[in-house]
């Protein structure tokens, strides 16, 4: 299959997920109340925001303003839309390229998103400034829980082990305050979502897709491959 042919694939799977991440109810309830920012006047920012949950959910529950930077214009379209049914009109979706921003805030959130910058390093370089002091990023990224294959190397690339991720964030001027992982239900359960947005899709190369999907999770980097959730400071 050709990029081209992927491509709407890819968009199905997103469509139908409310988080494009393995992210579970509960821990978006937990890094809610841990992201309660001090004082009034607050702003959270989020890049790559995708469909704008998880920022909606933080806005709506601490009662502060943010924007959602999201490429996308039809995710973004999206993401007004919910914001729209949640009554939250103090959240601004932009349909723009996360790297051309540059008004600082005090919750910053980047999630799945690094490759924006080209990577790990680059994406916490870039978020820094952009993380008001004393303020907050919330920054879920992958990282390797087991020696990988040399298969899954390459569909993934090089990352760190947890404490590697943590070590990066040092290296780049913040402090960890809070250092998770998703669990394997959560990975399993996200797995299956996007896969379920390709099964609606229904066409024998929508399936095709679906059956190799699964069979490079389940055979593969299930379990391998592990997503952190990191609540850092600039120190
Ligand atoms: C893995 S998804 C994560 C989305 C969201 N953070 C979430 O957890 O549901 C990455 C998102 O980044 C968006 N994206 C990719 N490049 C971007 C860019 N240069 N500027 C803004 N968004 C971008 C993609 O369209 C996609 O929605």
């Amino acid at each position: 299959m050709t990029d081209q042919d992927l491509k709407p694939l890819f968009a199905a799977a997103a469509a139908n997920l409310v988080y494009n991440a393995p992210l579970s109810e509960d821990r978006v309830a937990d890094l809610v109340r841990r992201l309660a920012p001090e004082g009034s006047g607050r702003r959270a920012l989020d890049l790559g925001c995708g469909g704008g949950e998880l920022l909606l959910r933080l806005c709506r529950a601490h009662g502060i303003a943010g924007d959602g930077v999201e490429h996308d214009a039809a995710i973004a379209e999206r993401a007004r839309v919910r914001a729209s049914e949640l009554g939250l009109d103090q959240v601004t979706f932009h349909a723009a390229d996360a790297t051309t921003w540059t008004q600082p805030a005090d919750l910053v959130v980047n999630v799945g998103g690094s490759h924006i910058w080209g990577g790990t390093a680059q994406a916490l370089a870039a978020l820094h400034p952009l993380t008001r002091p004393g303020g907050r990023l919330l920054f879920g990224e992958g990282f390797y829980r087991t020696e990988p294959t040399g298969e899954v190397r390459e569909v993934f690339g090089d990352m760190p082990d947890l404490a590697g991720l943590a070590r990066a964030t040092v290296a780049a001027g913040f402090r960890p305050l809070h250092v998770a992982a998703s669990t394997l239900a959560e990975w399993d359960d996200f797995e299956s979502d996007w896969r379920a947005g390709i099964e609606q899709v229904g066409t024998p190369q929508a399936r095709a897709f679906a059956d190799r999907r699964r069979e490079e999770y389940l055979g593969g980097y299930r379990d391998v491959l592990g997503f952190g959730w990191l609540i850092l400071t600039p120190a």
